[in-house]
């Protein structure tokens, strides 16, 4: 019979073919600890929800929400945060069903794969992959919830899974070539790992993104030997980053000094062009277009700022900031080697003049050069159209 995640993910039309089996054989209530908090909404609304607890969050609420299509948060801070409140970023947690749901398609199982997850966090969608009949090694780089995954798994009957305690962007060497590398954090850049590690014709699936926007789309890698993969963006997804891949140099003022020297010029778009909803493609695609790039938006009562941060890559940091107001004209100011705003302008009308596409007309090509270095290069509608920028790390 279908119960729990299975029927609501079958409810609501998501449930994947091939996949009914396994969502009714694992429970995800037995990989979640007693305490967590939900993600309720965008807002960031997140109860602390305690089985051991009594009232409206207690044991009720926790049987409830195992079983509901909600992003569930185990671990706030890297582990740093204490106490009943939540923290300031979320940092584990137990994925929204129909986005594990999403994922676990777009990897194309068959049963039999070897599959190299990253990103264990409870243990919940290796168990998954077990259920399906894959070989499934898993990388978490936290300690403490890797040992957790561990037991759940044991408790769960899927001893077969092999959970390794480590950096998930070096892959595990020596343990492929893996079918299919499966990555539930945001990746930023692709390591050259993965594409090594992956056996020619296997697929990369991972929530990929760029420093410009917060979430990520689903990008369906296939991997052609160690130093190429391409694949097209499927379908927006929240995820939290990989976590030496997170943003880490938002700046809303300039450094002492650095006014004397900033150039003025006057946006010819509006704020309101290139800021959208949460899934609203238009900051993905200027993302792709503008690399390693913070935006902040500042709402002050009558004017918005828009602070656009580019990290040193080689030459010094670059600022922007294009302020918006009732009765003045827009104003971009601008220091370092860098025109961010002027980046941020072209990229949003190469956009406007193709008719606005869908995030899903683009995709990714990643390349490892024989130094070792990784080009990210996005393009639209075909690899063979890659966008001006390449995003570049070494391995
Ligand atoms: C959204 S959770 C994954 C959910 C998980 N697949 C599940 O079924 O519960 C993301 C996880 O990625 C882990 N993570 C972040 N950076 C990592 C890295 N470099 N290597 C391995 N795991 C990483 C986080 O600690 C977190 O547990």
């Amino acid at each position: 019979m279908t119960t729990g995640i299975a029927r609501l993910l079958a409810d609501a039309g998501a449930l994947p073919p091939g996949w009914q089996s396994a969502f009714d054989t694992v429970r995800r209530a037995d990989f979640l600890p007693a305490r967590f908090w939900a993600w309720c909404n965008e807002s960031g609304y997140t109860p602390l929800i305690d089985r051991n607890a009594t009232g409206e969050w207690g044991r009720q609420a926790w049987d409830r929400a195992a079983d509901e299509d909600l992003v569930l948060v185990t671990q706030w801070d890297d582990g740093d945060h204490t106490g009943d409140v939540r923290g300031d970023n979320p940092t584990s947690s137990a994925s929204a069903p129909a986005a594990v749901a999403r994922m676990l398609d777009a990897l194309d199982i068959h049963g039999g794969e070897a599959v190299l997850e990253v990103g264990t966090g409870t243990g919940y969608t290796a168990a998954l992959l077990a259920a399906r009949g894959c070989r499934v090694t898993t990388i978490e780089v936290d300690a403490e919830l890797a040992e957790r995954a561990r037991k759940n798994l044991a408790r769960a009957g899927y001893r077969g899974v092999v959970v390794l305690t480590g950096d998930g962007a070096l892959g595990h060497p020596g343990g492929g070539p893996y079918d299919r590398i499966h990555v539930t954090a945001g990746v930023r850049h692709t390591p050259g790992a993965w594409l090594e590690q992956t056996r020619p014709g296997g697929l990369i699936v991972m929530p990929w993104g760029t420093y410009y926007a917060g979430p990520d789309w689903t990008t369906v890698l296939t991997v052609h030997g160690a130093h190429y993969a391409s694949g097209p963006f499927t379908d927006p997804l929240a995820f939290m980053k990989l976590r030496a891949q997170r943003a880490r140099w938002p700046r809303t003022s300039f450094p002492p000094g650095w006014m004397d020297t900033a150039r003025v010029s006057e946006p010819d778009i509006d704020i309101a062009d290139i800021t959208g909803g949460l899934y609203d493609p238009v900051e993905f695609v200027i993302g792709l277009h503008v690399p390693q790039c913070v935006p902040q938006r500042v709402d002050h009562p009558e004017s918005v700022n828009l602070w656009l941060y580019g990290a040193d890559t080689g030459d010094g940091e670059s600022i922007a900031v294009a302020a918006f107001g009732d009765g003045y004209n827009p104003q971009a100011l601008q220091a370092g080697p860098r025109d961010l705003w002027g980046e941020v302008q072209t990229a949003y009308h190469r956009w406007a003049d193709a008719g606005k596409p869908a995030a899903d007309r683009f995709g990714l090509t990643v390349v490892v050069d024989a130094d070792g270095t990784v080009e990210q290069r996005p393009w639209y509608e075909a690899p063979d159209r890659e966008l001006p920028p390449r995003l570049r790390n070494t391995r």
